[in-house]
């Protein structure tokens, strides 16, 4: 078998494996997947300063993350349905994580419930949170992640209302998928995939099914969203999700430079730069555009982590040198659960922790902490100008 070098050779791996449906909500973005590709694109048009004839014999690729120690400053970003891509993938996911020493997040829309991670895991994990319009299910979710013990709360802020995506309305996305004939020819594709899942019980949304009153049928992902997901959600929720919660908070979603000076009102803890992964707002620019504007606006009064678009050790240092604290991936281990499942992801974090430590010393730098724009060649990528916004007029729900 060829040897797996990058996360694309995991990519490959995860398509073979997965059915189309489940593959397809991972590797897809909204609309016409514009941010989704520029994400990666702009990554590739930043260059690195190439520095020689320095001693780079012990370096560092070791940082922290929320105060805690870290391998990398690098953890696994929320991803839904995980589960879905292999197994247990949550499972499998947050023990390599664990093991290599970063940390994991669980998104509310996993496979595997809090607690059937917290029972597969020793070390205490982040959970992201989605404010749905049911308020008392919001604080129950708040309260199982404390039961748990997780660390930290993920409180994503740009998936009030779904981005469209064209691939999963296609597919009839589904969990567990119904048996329509284009899914039957799916699933027919993909027999390694149905005898591992006979081996789990775990094939709906462990969060969720059994949690909430009279929902047992989440067969409809978007409709179910819509019906949900909570579009009132504003800053005054962020206030009163940080009185529910005494943990450490993670503001994620941030794109604009005034959002991210509110989110530094709000006393969280870090705030995550992000697009969704291209999946929101089609049409936004790539995370690693909007990052310097925001580092330089927010400064050291809180933790800047950002994600997009990162499928390489040079993708991590590129970001920590525009300004990023920490880097989370979604598609880069996603890919890696996929493929293999737990090794899958320890290998996809192996290859960017050896990337990163390459990559670093090539540019001259010993330490991650050290990194920084002066290792970027032909300076920094400028943002957008700001544009005053339009004054609100009343506005009425639409489609309620
Ligand atoms: C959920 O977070 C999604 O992007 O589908």
């Amino acid at each position: 078998m060829a040897p797996i070098l990058t996360i694309e050779d995991l990519r490959e791996r995860h398509r073979r494996f997965t059915p189309t449906m489940f593959y397809d909500y991972a590797d897809s973005g909204s609309y016409t997947e514009g941010t989704y590709r520029e994400n990666e694109t702009a990554f590739a048009a930043i260059k690195l300063r190439q520095r020689v004839a320095r001693n780079i014999d012990r370096r560092a690729l070791s940082s922290t993350i929320l105060g805690e120690p870290t391998a990398l400053p690098v953890y696994l970003a929320p991803v839904g349905m995980v589960g879905m891509q292999h197994p247990d993938g949550e499972l499998h996911a947050a023990r390599a994580a664990e093991k290599f020493g970063v940390p994991f997040t669980l998104s509310t829309m996993s496979i595997a419930s809090i607690e059937d991670v917290a029972a597969a895991t020793d070390k205490p994990f982040y959970f992201q949170l989605y404010v749905m319009r049911d308020r008392g299910f919001v604080e129950e979710l708040i309260g199982r992640a404390r039961a748990a013990g997780c660390s930290a709360l993920v409180l994503t802020l740009d998936l009030q209302i779904l981005g469209q995506r064209h691939k999963d309305l296609r597919n009839g996305l589904s969990a567990p998928p119904k048996m329509t004939p284009q899914v039957v020819a799916d699933l027919m594709r993909h027999p390694r995939w149905c005898l591992a899942m006979l081996g789990t019980k775990r094939r709906t949304f462990g969060n969720i099914v059994g949690h909430v009153k009279g929902i047992d049928d989440m067969s409809s992902l978007t409709e179910w969203t819509h019906r949900q997901f909570d579009p009132t959600l504003d800053w005054s929720s962020v206030d009163w999700i940080k009185s529910k919660w005494d943990g450490k908070l993670i503001l994620k979603g941030i794109g604009d430079v005034e959002d991210a000076r509110i989110a530094v009102e709000t006393g969280a803890d870090a705030i995550t730069v992000s697009n969704h992964g291209g999946r929101q707002l089609d049409g936004a620019p790539a995370s690693i555009h909007m990052l310097p504007e925001i580092a330089e606006a927010v400064g050291d009064r809180i933790e800047v982590h950002m994600d997009g678009g990162i499928r390489s050790g040079q993708d991590v240092m590129k970001a920590l040198a525009l300004g990023a604290h920490a880097t989370s991936i979604g598609r880069a281990y996603v890919h890696g659960v996929g493929a293999m499942g737990e090794a899958g992801v320890t290998r996809a974090l192996e290859i960017i922790a050896r990337e990163l430590d390459i990559t670093m010393a090539l540019a001259g730098e010993t330490d991650v902490a050290n990194v920084g724009t002066h290792n970027v060649w032909g300076g920094v990528p400028r943002a957008a100008p700001i544009v005053e916004e339009p004054r609100e007029r009343e506005l009425v729900a639409v489609g309620a």
